[in-house]
């Protein structure tokens, strides 16, 4: 058998975190410029099939490890296609920061997962894989909503609704944004578990704080679909008082978008499930120099450029 190799990119949610775990629409983009990769290769005869992760210390044997979410990959792809084990050997490579909100853990099953059925010959269309990297979110997130999946797999920004069609949709205009790392891990089922526990305690605050994000979600799709982009900074803004008010903003993430909104980028908020992770910055070309130098200064471990378009 030849070998194969498959890649899915990291992912930023745009407008909506959170909110749309409870129904609410949200917007997340691709970042194509970090990448999962795949590639699998034929094993010798009886070995069975076997996956190896360095960049995430992992080497496991199908058999036995199926609880873990690299395994159970594997083993939904084989079951799907209605396939046996085959004796190949799949190493998996990537580069996105790992629980940093950038969507490490879904684009890793959705590059395992295409790179292997493409290996026995039969391809996944992209819900197809889109569904089956979402059984494995599971085991990553407790209760995802599904977007990191669908962004992932789409590999296009999504319009995202919890229980409906993915809508992909296209940018008016392409658009600037810094990613900025606080370094902080914050597992996204800590962060959505702390927003569920207080919606239960204060359903009608938090209830109305899903429907009005969901709110800024609308206004800013249409933004972004009629290339209105300086518009996105004010909704940027009312999308992190949001977020703040479900308290799950944190000292790092409030310093670098200070940090960054004082260098003149034209918005920034958190981005994913917040905690610790990441923020996004618009800029310009004029100011994605001094922006980028103001996040290093304000403690970003790492700042990525991403286009969106
Ligand atoms: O994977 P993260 O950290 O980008 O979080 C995903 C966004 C949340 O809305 C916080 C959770 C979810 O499942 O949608």
């Amino acid at each position: 058998m030849n070998t194969c190799t498959a890649s899915a990119p990291g992912k930023i949610i745009l407008f909506g975190e959170h909110a749309v775990v409870y129904g609410q629409p949200a917007l997340a983009a691709p970042v194509h410029d970090l990448r999962a990769t795949a590639h699998v290769a034929p094993g010798s005869p009886g070995s069975g099939l076997t996956i190896e992760a360095p960049d995430l210390d992992q080497r496991h044997a199908l058999a036995g490890a199926a609880a873990h979410a690299l395994a159970l990959t594997a083993q939904l792809v084989l079951e799907r296609l209605g396939e046996g084990e085959p004796d190949a050997h799949i190493t998996v490579q990537s580069d996105i920061p790992v629980a940093g909100g950038l969507g490490s853990g879904a684009a890793v099953s959705a590059a395992l997962a295409r790179a292997l059925a493409a290996y026995l010959g039969r391809p996944l269309e992209n819900a197809e894989l889109s569904a089956l990297v979402y059984e494995t979110e599971k085991v990553h997130h407790g209760t995802p909503s599904g977007i990191d999946n669908t962004v992932v797999c789409y590999g296009m920004p999504v319009y995202f609704v919890r229980g409906h069609e993915p809508e992909v949709f296209h940018p008016g205009k392409p658009f600037d944004l810094l990613i900025g790392d606080t370094g902080i891990p914050s597992p996204t089922h800590e962060t959505v578990g702390a927003v569920r526990e207080a919606w239960q305690r204060e359903p009608s605050m938090y209830e109305a704080t899903f429907t009005e994000i969901g709110a800024v979600v609308e206004v800013a799709r249409s933004a972004i679909e009629c290339g209105q982009t300086a518009t996105l900074g004010p909704l940027m803004a009312e999308n992190q008082a949001l977020l703040r008010r479900l308290r799950v903003s944190s000292p790092e993430l409030e310093q670098l978008i200070e940090a960054a909104l004082a260098a003149g980028a034209g918005g920034a908020k958190l981005s994913g499930g917040g905690g610790g992770g990441n923020m996004i910055a618009l800029v310009e070309q004029e100011t994605v120099a001094q922006v980028r130098k103001a996040l290093y200064r304000a403690g970003a471990r790492r700042v990525i450029h991403t286009l969106v378009r």
